[in-house]
């Protein structure tokens, strides 16, 4: 399939919910997507694809919707997945990672043996928005020793400037959208 394909499938198949969770907030539903087969899969096999190209050994996903896209692609490629999970959600040792919200902050965590030594990680999420969670999350996976060698979200909100956050953050990997 080809990417124009695959963004086509993937973006029909992505459910716009006007005024959700709070009003003036259009909220991009990837329930229909997940609930396609044919889309899911499609999506399974791009982000899996992209692992082996990048040469990944582990993929991570950012908690929750993030789980859904990467575990599967993992499995896919044949490789393990580490899970970047909220504050208080991981027994034994982790690093933490704080971000600012609009309102308030958020904290993401990684358990510290999460990788071997030398291990080159992807990292998946289902939305690019302001950045604060993937750039957090690259800096917990940076913090672990391992390599990142990239990021592929499947939709980016263009207007929110989470790619020009990112950019100090990459330390030259590529940031893809499907
Ligand atoms: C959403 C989404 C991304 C993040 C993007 O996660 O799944 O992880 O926001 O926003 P940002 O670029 O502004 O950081 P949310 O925290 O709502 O968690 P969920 O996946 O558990 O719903």
């Amino acid at each position: 399939m080809t990417d124009t394909a695959l963004a086509e499938l993937l973006s029909s198949r992505i459910r716009d919910v006007p005024d959700y969770p709070k009003p003036g907030v259009l909220f991009k539903d990837i329930a229909p997507l997940l609930a396609d087969a044919e889309a899911f899969a499609a999506l399974t096999t791009a982000l899996a694809g992209r692992a082996g190209e990048l040469g990944a050994t582990k993929v991570v996903g950012l908690e929750a919707r993030g789980f859904v896209l990467a575990a599967p692609a993992a499995f896919a490629a044949g490789l393990g997945f580490v899970p970047i999970r909220k504050k208080g959600k991981l027994p034994g040792e982790v690093f933490e990672q704080s971000y600012d919200l609009e309102y308030g902050s958020a904290t993401l965590e990684v358990q510290c043996d999460a990788f071997e030594p030398g291990e080159k990680v992807l990292v998946v999420d289902d939305v690019l928005a302001t950045g604060g969670t993937i750039a957090a999350s690259l800096d917990l996976v940076r913090r672990t020793g391992a390599q990142l060698v990239g990021v592929v979200v499947l939709m980016e909100l263009g207007l929110l400037g989470g790619r020009d956050r990112l950019s100090t953050h990459l330390d030259g990997a590529p940031l893809e959208t499907l």
